[in-house]
């Protein structure tokens, strides 16, 4: 069987998953202001119906992997905490021998998860926050009460995970909570990444006036410290800083600073369709392949085939379908 690898190089190493497509939340850049959002081009089950269970998850991912060989699944949603069976799913996914286990999470109900997740086999978790003001937490985040957020993250901490901070950047909303979020993460010992705003879901084809580049990003941490840039890892989405305060902060740039050329992610919805690229809306439903290795290796060839040569486009696949 030939080699799942494209012309640059590129293979499927990481796989995450979004376990379900809804969220406590509402984020601005995530769902549309109707909250109505532009569905999954879906095969199969509608949003309303029943998530795939721990043993349909592991079915799929076991296959898979026999084919591409896995250095680590993210679980993701919508919310992957409202995900009911997360540590039977986690179990099992260890039992396929996939040990690097992670978690990208608003966090809301991570407080009272985060030692049992850790216990389970979550050993890192990626937790979005995007402001320290309350106030604008809550504008951005649609709900009333994110500032269990902060106690989800601290949980995290405590547990033993290694906890990473993710923040949207929007021009005009929280360019303001720059400084104050690197200051938390710093406080805490975490890094924390600025995310320039993707044009996904309802964002596509908009004309993003809220984009905050990576650049006028550096030169809001440059009024309070001085920075240094830190080598790039392979396949990771952001590139890093230290700064004269003692943190470390990423930028993830998919605008500014693609990172196409050594992508190695391949995604699934909750509705068991894989995405070769966040910047394609092309999915492909592999429950019917599964027992077929020949065309299981054909369809993960054509996937990889739809990762862009070079930079991020966007999409109109939603965040809380695809996760990110
Ligand atoms: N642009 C940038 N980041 C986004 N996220 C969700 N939607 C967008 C968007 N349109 C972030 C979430 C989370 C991560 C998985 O992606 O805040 O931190
Ligand atoms: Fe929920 Fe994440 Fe979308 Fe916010 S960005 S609404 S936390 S799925």
């Amino acid at each position: 069987m030939t080699k799942i690898e494209d012309r640059i190089g590129r293979r499927f190493e990481k796989l995450r998953i979004s376990l379900l497509n809804t969220c406590n939340f509402s984020c601005v850049y995530c769902v549309s202001d109707d909250l109505g959002d532009i569905p999954a081009p879906s095969i199969g089950k509608s949003a309303k119906e029943q998530p795939l269970t721990p043993d349909e998850f592991a079915k799929i991912i076991s296959e898979v992997h026999s084919l591409t060989k896995l250095k680590s699944i993210r679980l993701t949603g919508g919310e992957p905490l409202l995900y009911r069976d997360l540590y039977t799913l986690v179990g099992n996914i260890r039992n396929l021998g996939i040990t690097d286990i992670r978690l990208t999470t608003n966090a809301y109900y991570l407080k009272e998860k985060a030692v049992k997740l850790y216990e389970a086999g979550v050993k890192s978790v990626n937790i979005s926050v995007d402001a320290i003001d309350l106030e604008l937490f809550k504008k951005i985040a649609r709900h009333p009460d994110p500032s269990r957020v902060f106690a989800g993250i601290e949980a995290a901490i405590d547990a033993g995970m290694k906890v990473k901070l993710n923040a949207v950047i929007m021009r005009g909303e929280n360019e303001s909570q720059i400084i104050p979020l690197l200051d938390y993460a710093t406080k805490l010992g975490v890094k924390i990444r600025f995310l320039e705003l993707m044009k996904m879901g309802h964002l596509y084809q908009s004309k993003n006036g809220h984009f905050f580049p990576e650049e006028e990003m550096l030169k809001e941490i440059q009024k309070k410290y001085e920075i240094e840039k830190l080598p790039r890892e392979h396949a990771e989405t952001a590139n890093y800083w230290r700064t004269s305060g003692g943190g470390i902060f990423g930028i993830i740039a998919n605008e500014s600073t693609p990172f196409c050329h050594d992508c190695n992610r391949l995604r699934m919805d909750s509705n068991g369709i894989f995405y070769g690229c966040l910047s394609n809306a092309h999915g492909e439903k592999l429950s019917p392949f599964l027992h077929d290795k020949e065309l299981l290796t054909e369809k993960l060839k054509g996937l990889l085939l739809l990762k862009q040569p070079v930079r991020f486009h966007g999409s109109k696949l939603s965040m809380r379908n695809i996760g990110g």
